[in-house]
């Protein structure tokens, strides 16, 4: 794993802007894994200011989010394809037609995880997958438990998940309770991963992702085994390590 340092969430963002833009540069047919949460606000910011500098092209990238709320419309503004839309697409020239994110709208998990996996094959998989991490080791919605999941599947939010959430929503009640998740065996079959960490609150937990065992019960542990992972953290973030 390659730990790179930032000072703190600026710098943090400019960098992981910065492994995005080379790849887009590199390959502008690229498929970009996308990630939701506050993590990545500063990293889609930075892209949105290089695009309109003209140093960027999305014109040919296309996108794959890691998870969506169940039961939520694209147009209800708690929804990852909203966050997405007004975070990134929106903003710069990527084809929305080559922007996928989990069906929330779709009631039968079975069909909508099928249906996301054929997607990611269909696009021919993921060079580049951008991560944030869930205070208790998630990524994307994989919550700690017994096993790794593989492919797209439907999961039960834990408390704590919900707990992190809440703050998006009007009250706790409001926050879905399901939600649809790219696998971690799809996530390990991306050609390069990049996870941006900050604050103190995720200091214990990427100590652990880092340092710990390889353990389901630390989902993001598993980044260990991948050969191509940059965490990019700021010094808050890294301050247990
Ligand atoms: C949510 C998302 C994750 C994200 C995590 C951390 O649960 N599903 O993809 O990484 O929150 O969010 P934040 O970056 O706001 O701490």
């Amino acid at each position: 794993m390659n730990i790179c340092k930032a000072k703190d969430y600026k710098e943090l963002s400019r960098k992981a802007a910065n492994i995005i833009s080379a790849q887009v540069t590199m390959k502008p047919d690229c498929v970009l894994g996308l990630a939701t949460g506050s993590s990545p606000v500063g990293t889609y910011e930075q892209l949105i200011e290089w695009y309109k500098m003209g140093d960027l092209d999305f014109s040919n990238v296309t996108s794959v989010n890691l998870d969506e709320y169940k039961g939520l419309a694209p147009d209800n503004d708690q929804s990852y394809r909203y966050f997405m839309n007004t975070n990134l697409f929106d903003h710069v020239n990527i084809e929305k037609m080559r922007t996928y994110v989990p069906n929330g709208l779709e009631p039968n998990s079975k069909k909508a995880c099928r249906e996301y996996d054929e997607i990611i094959e269909k696009v021919g998989g993921i060079d580049l997958q951008l991560l944030g991490l869930g205070h208790n080791g998630h990524i994307g919605f994989n919550e700690p438990s017994d096993s790794f999941t593989k492919g797209t599947n439907c999961v039960d939010l834990t408390e704590s998940t919900i707990e992190a959430n809440k703050r998006f929503f009007e009250s706790e009640a409001d926050v879905p309770r399901q939600a649809y998740t790219m696998g971690i065996g799809t996530i390990m079959k991306a050609k390069k991963i990049l996870v941006v960490v900050s604050g103190k609150d995720k200091a214990d937990i990427l100590k652990k992702v880092v340092c710990g065992p390889v353990t389901p019960e630390v989902p993001a542990s598993i980044l260990q085994l991948h050969p191509d992972v940059t965490i990019v953290a700021d010094e808050a973030a890294l301050s247990e390590m």
